[in-house]
Formats: C-alpha cells, structure tokens, sequence
C-alpha cells in the first residue's frame, strides 16, 4: 500500500503559512501528486472547543496545551492517517511544533509539552518560515499588534529555531518576497519528493 508524506508549515501570526500551504499543493496537484491541504486546529470537536475558549477569558494555558493535543490526535485519526495510507502528501498548516513553539512558551515546560505529543508522529517534513515577531503581527491588518503579543511570539519564535538547530525544522526565511519564499519551499518538497 502507498504512504504518503506528511509536510508541516510553521511559523508565527502572519507568517504566511496558511498562503504558501495553499499553493503548495496546488503546485504538487499541478505536477500530479495527490495532495491535500490540512491545518490544526481543526473543524473537529476539540478544535472548535479551543477557538471558542480563544474568544472568552483567558484559559489556563496546561489547559490548552492539553487541548491542543487532544486536537492533534483526533486530526491524526480522522483525516492525516487515512490520507497517508491513500498515498496523498498532507500539508498541514500548522502541526506538532506549533505546540512545542507555542506551549512551551506558555506553559514554560516543554518537555511536557513534548511529552503529551509522544503520540502524534513526526512530520516527514517540517518548515519554519522564519519571520520576526514585529513583521508577522505588522502583515496581520485587523488584528492588534500588541506589544504583549510581540513580546510572546518573540519567545514562541525562539523554541522554534532551536527545533531548527536539532535539524527537525528547515528554515526558510520568509521576510523575502511570497514568490521567493514559494519557490525555496518548493524546491525543499521537490528534493523530498525525489528522495521518497
Ligand atoms: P491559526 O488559526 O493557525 O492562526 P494564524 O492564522 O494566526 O496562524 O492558529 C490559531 C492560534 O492557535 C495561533 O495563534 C497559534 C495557536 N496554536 C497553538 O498555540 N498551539 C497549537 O498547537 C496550534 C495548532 C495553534
């Protein structure tokens, strides 16, 4: 039976994840890969439960990581294991490491962070698109760019380069023009893909 690949996108707000996620896989469509666009958290019960929690008073944040993992197991199941077993290349916008990244800056534990994603697989490929805090939050029109906001991404972007110096995430720098930033990522599946 075929397997597929999963490939994460990463990043903090206004990275642009959920743009160069969508023409990923129309590129891989357009080169007759079978892909799918996914992104966490999900439609999904406990996705829904963490959007609406989003909007009220502040949550415990071991309660949302703890969320944010329920979440991701359920992704697992129900759409990113059957979709490798069908062979497609899932994309998902956002994945394991946006737990890491951003739990762990919240909670201030990440290796219990860690530790409550044991369960949910490695991506086969995961991509940091690299921005700093300021940038990201300035691209997001109609969202306040608090200085409380900056001063978290800002720790939130630090976990994430060092999953970047233990080789789980590849780096692109992604304060370049979308076009360059499109093509180095493309070029990144392109290498995977040949590989697999
Ligand atoms: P998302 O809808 O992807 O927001 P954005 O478009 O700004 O990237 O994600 C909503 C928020 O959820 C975002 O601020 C990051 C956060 N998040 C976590 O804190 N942990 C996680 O595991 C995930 C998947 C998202």
């Amino acid at each position: 039976m075929a397997s597929g690949l999963l490939i994460s996108l990463e990043g903090v707000d206004g990275a642009g994840k959920t743009t160069i996620a969508r023409r990923l896989v129309r590129w891989l469509r357009g080169r007759g890969v079978e892909a799918r666009y996914t992104r966490e958290p999900t439609g999904g019960p406990y996705g829904r439960l963490l959007r609406r929690l989003a909007h009220g008073r502040r949550v415990d944040p071991r309660v949302e990581a703890l969320l944010f993992a329920a979440d991701r197991l359920y992704h697992l199941e129900r759409v990113v294991e059957p979709l490798l077993g069908e062979g497609y290349v899932v994309v998902s916008d956002r994945y394991l490491h946006s737990s890491l990244a951003y739990q762990g800056a919240s909670v201030g534990d990440l290796g219990w962070v860690e530790e409550l994603n044991r369960f949910a697989r490695r991506p086969d490929l995961g991509i940091l698109l690299d921005v700093r805090p300021e940038v990201g939050l300035g691209r997001l029109r109609g969202r306040r760019s608090r200085f409380e906001r900056e001063e978290f991404l800002g720790r939130v972007r630090e976990v994430y380069l060092r999953y970047v110096d233990r080789g789980d995430l590849l780096r692109v720098d992604a304060e370049k023009p979308l076009e360059e930033v499109f093509s180095e990522v493309a070029g990144i599946v392109e290498d995977l893909l040949r590989l697999a």
